[in-house]
């Protein structure tokens, strides 16, 4: 049965809810800021053009490290498997960060993790109002993978990808 309980002028849960329907996969993106390296989680992530090779994602406008990720010239998104579990804490709200994780920098001097599942090497290429956050477009300067299990996040709650239906 399908419920409709959102409105804009009703139930904001309601809309998170009907987004989480959504399953995603989630990343880490990290730079290189005046604070030192930073990584920051997000599951807003999306490819956008193939030529250009374009990606975005969407930084909430109330974080407390918008102005680093808004302002960053370079980041890498890193795509998560289902190993990462870890880097979730880590990059989340009040984690630990990149204290005491291995870590190497790209080209442009951007942290960046080994082991990632898929990686995204980026250059900012523009934002756009996006309401309560940000939407960043990401120019890709080069793209790595390899094969795993993505981590998948749907209803707030993390589980892995099953083949076929
Ligand atoms: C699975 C997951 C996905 C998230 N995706 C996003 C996102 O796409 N954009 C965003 O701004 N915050 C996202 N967040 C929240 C941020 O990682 C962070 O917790 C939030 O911005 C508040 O922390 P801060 O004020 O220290 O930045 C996500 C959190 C989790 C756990």
């Amino acid at each position: 049965m399908t419920e409709l309980v959102f409105t804009p002028d009703g139930n904001p849960r309601a809309f998170r809810d009907a987004l989480g329907r959504f399953a995603t996969g989630v990343t880490v993106i990290t730079a290189d800021t005046a604070e030192g390296p930073m990584g920051f989680t997000a599951n807003s992530f999306a490819g956008v053009s193939l030529d250009p090779a374009l990606v975005l994602w969407s930084l909430a406008n109330a974080s407390s490290r918008y102005r680093h990720f808004a302002t960053a010239g370079h980041y890498a998104i890193h795509v998560l498997d289902q190993t990462h579990v870890d880097w979730l804490a880590r990059f989340n709200r009040g984690g630990s960060g990149f204290d005491g994780l291995n870590h190497e920098v790209n080209p442009e001097g951007v942290p960046v993790v080994h082991g990632a599942l898929a990686r995204f090497d980026c250059a900012q290429q523009a934002t756009h109002d996006g309401g309560d956050h940000l939407i960043i477009v990401g120019r890709v300067l080069r793209a790595s993978y390899r094969n795993g299990a993505p981590l998948v996040f749907s209803q707030g709650v993390y589980g892995g990808f099953v083949a076929g239906v």
